[in-house]
């Protein structure tokens, strides 16, 4: 099947990762290698991309896209591809032999292919099983986050993963419904929510199940976790001057992305009446866009799926 994904922002990254022949990218969210595609052509002769996903769908279109693509020239640019989770930059950058980063991009959350293919259960709008895995090899599902979790740790979850006001009372029909048999499928997860939240609240806006669905999908890959892990090992990994750039689409990621951006530019962490630094902490990041990159009209148009995208980078001092 066709691996359709639409790069988002994709000029824009281009341009804020400030490639040049010869550079050496880690993009840690190769999806269908969307983005990976235009980094290959810009750092070429010379240069070294290496792509990193957890999904092996994703790993199989990009290989396709990276080395039979027409647009690069054999041995122009040194491709390596690697399973794996991002949190796990410290054991995967070792593996393909480099020693340090002249940028990362992280194009964060899902691919189209892993939304719309009804099998991998992430979607709401087509019934199938309840999975959210992007690594179809990862420890839990979605199946078994409401089949087992307690009714306080699932309105946990959906408080805090999906922002949803009607978290306990989803839980709490979520328990009720598995109590007469296991819920199954992304369908029948969809009519208990839909029962749950009352009708005035669902008239006029999005999708009952879309928050729900969010936070089971952060809560089965570990999303937010992973995030913070992954950025806290790429920069030290990133040569002076070289730029770590982030695409989020939801509040809760973009809220990481600029806390540990300021973080780690900030520097002395000392209380602000110490006269002198004591903790001799320094700023290793400037930060580069002050305000998050969002996308144009134009490309919200053609690709609404861009609608929420945040661009932050940042520059490794
Ligand atoms: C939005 S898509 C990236 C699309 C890509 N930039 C393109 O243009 O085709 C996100 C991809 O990142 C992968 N992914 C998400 N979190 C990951 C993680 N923690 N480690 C490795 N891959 C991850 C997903 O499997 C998915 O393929």
């Amino acid at each position: 099947m066709e691996y359709r994904h639409t790069p988002v922002l994709l000029a824009e990254v281009t341009q804020h990762l400030s490639l040049h022949p010869g550079s050496i990218i880690v993009d840690c969210t190769l999806g269908g290698a969307g983005h990976a595609k235009r980094i290959t052509a810009s750092i070429a002769p010379t240069g070294t991309l290496v792509g990193i996903d957890q999904d092996d769908a994703a790993l199989t279109a990009a290989e396709i896209t990276l080395r039979l693509g027409q647009q690069i020239k054999e041995n122009d640019v040194r491709i390596v591809l690697l399973k794996g989770n991002f949190g796990d930059l410290n054991t995967l950058l070792p593996q393909a032999g480099i020693a340090s980063v002249d940028g990362f991009l992280f194009d964060l959350g899902v691919s189209s292919p892993q939304l719309d293919l009804p099998d991998r259960g992430f979607t709401y709008q087509e019934d199938a099983l309840l999975d959210m895995r992007m690594d179809s090899s990862g420890p839990i599902t979605a199946h078994d986050v409401v089949n087992t979790y307690e009714q306080s740790q699932l309105a946990r979850v959906l408080r805090e993963y999906g922002e949803e006001r009607w978290a306990s009372r989803i839980a709490e029909f979520i328990v009720a419904a598995r109590g007469r048999h296991s819920i199954e499928t992304t369908g029948d997860l969809v009519e208990i929510i839909k029962a749950a939240v009352p009708a005035a609240a669902r008239k006029g806006g999005p999708h009952p199940a879309r928050r729900t669905f969010q936070a089971l999908r952060i809560e089965v890959n570990g999303e937010l976790d992973v995030l913070r892990k992954g950025l806290h090992s790429a920069v030290p990994w990133l040569a002076p001057g070289g730029r770590i750039a982030v695409i989020s689409y939801h509040s809760l990621e973009d809220r990481i992305v600029k806390r540990i951006f300021t973080e780690l530019s900030t520097g002395c962490t000392c209380p602000p009446d110490f006269p002198v630094c004591r903790c001799g902490v320094k700023p290793v990041l400037r930060i580069v866009t002050r305000r998050p990159v969002v996308p144009s009209e134009t490309e919200i148009e053609a690709n609404p799926r861009a609608r929420s995208a945040k661009l932050r980078v940042a520059e490794r001092i």
